[in-house]
């Protein structure tokens, strides 16, 4: 599938330069057929009913999983928690290091051993350039739990290096958590030789990865980098609808994690006064309540439309386009580029930048409306990191032009003569 294939099914890019795909992708049509067939050929709960629709709900719902775990994580589907978005990801986490596991057991009602003992000298560590959702659940979960909060400050090029990690990880430090590549610079990080060298200083030290800008952009595969867990958005990357989103987590911490939310799907039985979770599906212990169906199939349909193309491929393209911004826009008077500009080897598709004199806002909207093309503008939810580049009094942020497979060159090109025109 070439990108001009891909368009026919985004209506919307024969309107627009679409260039905000860090934030949300458009949804191609064929996952969107794939929606509309459940709500009008089997539009019935999953796991619940004996009907055949119902028996088709649950099987497709089944393989969609199957295709997320195996397809795009490279994990297993027992190790797979479908999700809202990365931030609830992110969010079950934390409450599963707060929370020990409470279930019946033979032995009776009564909690597990914690996956962590906290101490006073516990160290949960992160990045200053993480964004809002791999920053605020962690930030809470150090003041609930009495431990320190410490970040890591990243190159003002928004690199972070293993040595960055060697310098602070130590025996107390017992949780670690930053991203995979960072919707603010728009670069990506060596996850696998980072989380060696946390595993090296600590072994007991869990790694929380944050897959929001990666998996889908590019290749991803939890087994190889040796991560603990690592959460996806589902409506980026990987081209499913909003809404969704997921968690990988590693098969032993999985059986000893707490579900935030307890209730119907989640249980082998309950009684008067206590409880068995299920332990058929483990990763369907977060699924309380009936889960977000519509979002499970057009996630399982986007998987399957993402190897089409192939993964790879993405990464490819959207490198293509990136290089191509760059060379254009590089030497434009008043215009301030952030991020690697030169040696493209840890960059992704995402450039972001401000023009001398302008808002971000105002950039981004003389962008839309003279030639329809669509950016992001302002802080990209990454307050601590833009005030770090100190880019917010002057420019409340900056702005960001994001790629996925469909873009084309010739949409660069007009974004680069648009920038000329408004740095002039
Ligand atoms: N964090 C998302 C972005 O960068 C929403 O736009």
């Amino acid at each position: 599938m070439m990108p001009e294939d891909m368009r026919r099914d985004l209506p919307i890019t024969q309107q627009y330069i679409y260039l905000d795909n860090a934030a949300t992708t458009p949804v191609p049509s064929p996952i969107i057929d794939a929606m509309i067939e459940y709500f009008e050929e089997y539009c019935a709960n999953i796991e619940r009913g004996a009907y055949s629709i119902a028996a088709r709900a649950s099987d497709i719902c089944d393989a969609a999983r199957e295709e997320v775990a195996k397809r795009l994580l490279h994990c297993d589907v027992e190790e797979f928690i479908f999700t809202r978005n990365q931030t609830q990801a992110a969010n079950f986490v934390a409450y599963s290091l707060e929370h020990p596991f409470l279930n019946r057991w033979k032995t009776g009602f009564k909690f597990a051993p914690p996956l962590v003992k906290w101490t006073p000298e516990s160290k949960i560590v992160s990045t200053l350039l993480e964004h809002h959702s791999n920053f605020m659940p962690w930030i809470r979960l150090a003041k609930h739990v009495g431990a320190q909060f410490q970040t890591i400050t990243p190159t003002i090029e928004g690199r972070l290096t293993p040595e960055m990690f060697a310098e602070v990880i130590d025996e107390d430090t017992k949780f670690v958590a930053f991203q995979h590549a960072s919707n603010a610079m728009g670069t990506k990080h060596d996850i696998a030789a980072i989380i060696r060298v946390i595993k090296s200083a600590n072994p007991q030290c869990l790694v929380f990865i944050d897959g929001a800008q990666g998996a889908g952009h590019m290749p991803v595969d939890m087994k190889a980098y040796g991560c603990d867990f690592y959460s996806i958005s589902g409506h980026k990357g990987p081209l499913g609808p909003p809404g969704t989103g997921g968690l990988y987590a590693r098969e032993e911490l999985i059986q000893r994690m707490a579900p935030a939310e307890v209730g119907g799907g989640t249980i082998a039985s309950v009684t008067d006064n206590d409880y068995m979770l299920r332990s058929d599906h483990r990763a369907r212990r977060w699924d309380a309540g009936t889960p977000n169906i519509i979002g499970l199939i057009g996630l399982g349909a986007a998987i399957k439309y993402l190897n089409k193309i192939g993964v790879q491929n993405v990464a490819n393209q959207e490198h293509v386009l990136t290089k191509h911004l760059l060379d254009g826009i590089r030497d434009i008077p008043n215009l301030l580029i952030y991020g690697p500009k030169e040696d493209l080897t840890w960059k992704v598709g995402a450039i972001c930048f401000n023009i001398q004199g302008w808002l971000s806002h105002d950039v981004s909207l003389a962008l839309d409306s003279q030639w329809k093309i669509l950016t992001r503008a302002g802080h990209h939810c990454c307050q601590p990191f833009m005030k770090f580049l100190d880019v917010l009094s002057t420019y409340q942020g900056n702005v960001r032009a994001s790629f996925h497979y469909f873009n084309l060159i010739e949409e660069v090109d007009t974004l680069i003569q648009a920038l000329k025109t408004l740095a002039a």
